[in-house]
């Protein structure tokens, strides 16, 4: 791997820290402990913040492999593609973390906020999935 590129060193934690919290505000709705809500806010809250930084990072190293996109115009839909589902992903776990920090939903929004949390981590698996065609398929920070 080429030392310039920095987006595959944060990636890691955006995605391990998003499903941690998802794993933790199942653990909440189940046992019902604060302790589990607390950690799934952190995690939550840390994630976000990971996210950020690998949208940073990403269009940093977007600059670097511009000569590949040039070339191929499917590697530049598929990286069109990943570059908005990042934005609309950290949005959206945003919101969520602002709901979850001003208002713990209650018990009967709890279940509702768990599946939209568990939407977004489905969505972050796809995510994933299509930064992973952009190294192994089309061969972007390879080279
Ligand atoms: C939530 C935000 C994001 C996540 C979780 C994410 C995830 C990933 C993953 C898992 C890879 C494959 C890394 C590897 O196997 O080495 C990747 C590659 C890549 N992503 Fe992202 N990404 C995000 C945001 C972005 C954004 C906003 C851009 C900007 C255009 C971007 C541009 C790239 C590029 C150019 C690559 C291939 C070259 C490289 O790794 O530097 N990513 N991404």
């Amino acid at each position: 791997m080429n030392i310039e590129f920095i987006h595959p060193l944060i990636v890691h934690f955006p995605i391990a820290l998003w499903m941690g919290a998802l794993l933790f505000y199942l653990l909440y709705a189940w046992r019902d402990d604060f302790f589990y809500w607390e950690t799934a806010l952190w995690l939550h809250g840390l994630g976000t913040l990971a996210g950020i930084a690998a949208i940073i990072s990403g269009e940093h190293d977007e600059e670097l492999v511009e000569e590949t996109l040039e070339k191929s115009a499917l590697a530049h839909n598929v990286l069109e593609q990943h570059e908005t589902l990042a934005k609309v992903l950290t949005g959206f776990f945003l919101l969520l973390f602002i709901w979850a920090f001003w208002k713990p939903p209650r018990r009967g929004m709890r279940a509702v906020f768990v599946l939209l949390f568990a939407v977004g981590v489905a969505a972050l698996v796809y995510q994933g999935h299509l930064g992973g065609r952009l190294v192994f398929e089309f061969l972007l920070g390879t080279q």
